[in-house]
C-alpha cells in the first residue's frame, strides 16, 4: 500500500552508508575520526540522546569518548575541559549536549568549542557561515536533517511556502536560515511563527511545508494543515499517561493520527527527524576530520 510516511530511519541509513565509506577512506590514510561528547548533569532525555549518538559512533567506526560532569560543575571547569578537547588531535568533533544547568552560560560554552570541531554548528562563526550560505561551516544537525529528509523524499522547496513553528537556536532559527538560501533544497519563502504570533492557524494553513519545532505536545491539529501539505514533526514531548508504562509517553508537536490522512507526506514520530539528527552529526564529524587533512 502506498504510504505518505517519510521514513527517517531508512534515509538516515543511506547517510550512514556514506559516512562509513568516508571513515574507511580516512582510516586507510591513517586518520580515525574522533568525537567527544560532554554531558553535564543527569537530564534523562540527554542521557538517552548521548547514549544513542555514542552507539552510532561505535557502529560506524568513529573513535569516541564521553565526559559526564556533575550538575554542580562550574562554568570554569567546563570551559577548561573544552580547551583540553580543542587541543586533542584525536578529536575532530566536540558535542556539548543541551540543555546545560542554568548557572552555566550556554553562549559562552558554545563559543569556546573550536569552530573547526563544532560539529553541532552552535559556534557564532558557524552560525554566521550558515547565514551566509558558506558550505564550509557546520550546520546544526536537526535542521540539516530536516532539509535532507525533504531533499531525499523529493519534496520541492523551490518557491514553496514553508512555515516553521518555533524560533529556537537549535531548530527554528537555523531551519529558516537554511531554507531561504539561494541553493538546492532551499529557495523557499519562509515564515517563522512563535509564542507572540497572531493567529498561528492561518499561517499554518498557507504552508506547503509545515515544520513543527516549538515543543508543545500535539499542537498541530488537522484544521491547521492544508490538504496535501508536507508535515515535519521535530517535537519530542513527554506527557503524563496513566495507562502507559512508567505513567508517561512521548508525543510530537503534531497530532499525528488525525493529521496523517490529510498530509501529502508526514514524518512519523519516532522514526522521522530523530534518526536524521544523529546521521547529520556523523556527517559533520567525518567532514571535520576530512577538513583537517585538507588544511
Ligand atoms: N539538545 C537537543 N538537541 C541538541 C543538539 O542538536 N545538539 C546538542 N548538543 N544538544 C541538543
Amino acid at each position: 500500500m502506498a504510504t505518505n510516511l517519510i521514513d527517517g530511519r531508512a534515509i538516515a541509513e543511506q547517510l550512514h552508508a556514506d559516512t562509513a565509506q568516508r571513515i574507511a577512506s580516512l582510516k586507510s590514510r591513517g586518520t580515525q575520526p574522533g568525537l567527544a561528547f560532554v554531558r553535564v548533569g543527569e537530564d534523562p532525555a540527554s542521557r538517552v540522546y548521548v547514549g544513542m549518538k555514542e552507539k552510532t559512533c561505535q557502529r560506524l567506526g568513529f573513535y569516541s569518548e564521553t565526559h559526564v560532569l556533575p550538575q554542580t560543575t562550574s562554568q570554569a571547569e567546563l570551559l577548561a575541559l573544552l580547551e583540553r578537547l580543542n587541543d586533542d588531535s584525536r578529536l575532530h568533533g566536540i558535542l556539548v549536549q543541551a540543555p546545560l544547568p542554568s548557572h552555566i552560560n550556554s553562549a559562552t560554552v558554545y563559543s569556546t568549542v573550536s569552530p573547526a570541531k563544532d560539529v553541532d554548528g552552535f559556534h557564532p562563526v558557524n552560525v554566521g557561515k550558515l547565514m551566509l550560505g558558506d558550505p564550509a561551516g557546520f550546520a546544526p544537525c536537526t535542521p540539516a536533517g530536516v532539509q535532507q529528509l525533504l531533499i531525499r523524499s523529493n519534496v520541492n522547496t523551490d518557491g514553496a511556502d514553508v512555515v516553521i513553528l518555533g524560533r529556537g537556536d537549535i531548530v527554528g532559527k537555523p531551519m529558516a536560515a537554511m531554507l531561504c538560501q539561494k541553493s538546492k533544497g532551499a529557495n523557499a519563502t519562509v515564515t517563522i511563527c512563535h509564542s507572540r504570533t497572531r493567529d498561528i492557524a492561518t499561517h499554518c494553513r498557507r504552508a506547503d511545508i509545515l515544520i513543527a519545532a516549538m515543543g508543545v505536545p500535539e499542537f498541530v491539529t488537522p484544521d491547521m494543515v492544508k490538504p496535501g501539505a508536507v508535515v515535519i514533526d521535530v517535537g519530542v514531548n513527554r506527557i503524563a499517561d496513566a495507562s502507559a508504562k512508567g505513567g508517561s509517553r512521548l508525543v510530537g508537536d503534531v497530532e499525528f493520527s488525525r493529521v496523517q490522512p490529510i498530509a501529502g507526506k508526514i514524518t512519523p514520530n519516532p522514526g522521522g527527524v530523530g534518526p536524521m539528527t544523529i546521521a547529520m552529526l556523523m556527517q559533520n564529524t567525518v567532514r571535520a576530520a576530512e577538513q583537517t587533512l585538507q588544511a
